[in-house]
């Protein structure tokens, strides 16, 4: 028993190790609890509900990728982008207002995310509770802006 339980630790537990950052999916992204000092970049609103980003966004920068987004070029190793998305509240003086938060989205440039043009994608719910890593449809969107390595946003003075 004690032999069965030495080579399961062995022979089992690395391969299960390796399978499973094969896979990807299980390998939890940590959530950049400073983006807070990251620099905001732009705020968009997209009221509509139906709409695949429904919310009021704002996308923030950490340091690493400022320079780049500001002088263009491919992001450096380490860059990340976050976008925080709240409910659209309309008031009833005409004002918009942010709601509740809904989530975040990240992306961060790393060499070994080939398969996704050299960035990690992920989400996080409201809390920054890891939600899901490259789900498909982030990249493909992104694709149509490769030209700008990915990043959609510009800089707004
Ligand atoms: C239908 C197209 C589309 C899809 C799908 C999409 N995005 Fe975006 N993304 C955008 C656009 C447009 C912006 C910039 C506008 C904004 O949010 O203010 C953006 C902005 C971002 C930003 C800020 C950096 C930048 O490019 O401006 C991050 C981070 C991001 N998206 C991550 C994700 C993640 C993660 C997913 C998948 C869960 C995803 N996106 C899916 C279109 C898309």
């Amino acid at each position: 028993m004690k032999r069965l339980f030495a080579i399961s630790v062995v022979v089992v537990l690395p391969l299960a190790f390796a399978f499973g950052l094969a896979a990807g999916e299980k390998k939890e992204v940590s959530f950049p609890t400073d983006w807070r000092s990251y620099t905001h970049v732009k705020s968009m609103v997209i009221p509509d509900k139906n709409h695949g980003l429904y919310g009021f966004h704002h996308v923030y920068v950490n340091g690493k990728g400022l320079t780049t987004l500001k002088g263009g070029g491919s992001y450096p190793e380490g860059s990340i982008f976050i976008a925080v998305f709240y409910d659209v509240n309309t008031e009833k003086d005409g004002s918009v207002t942010q709601g509740k938060k809904l989530r975040y989205v990240y992306m961060r440039k790393d060499a070994s995310a080939k398969e996704t043009g050299d960035w990690e994608y992920a989400v996080f719910d409201a809390d920054g509770r890891f939600v899901e890593k490259d789900p498909k449809k982030c990249y493909e969107c992104h694709t149509g802006v490769k030209s700008s390595d990915f990043i959609f946003s510009t800089f707004i003075e």
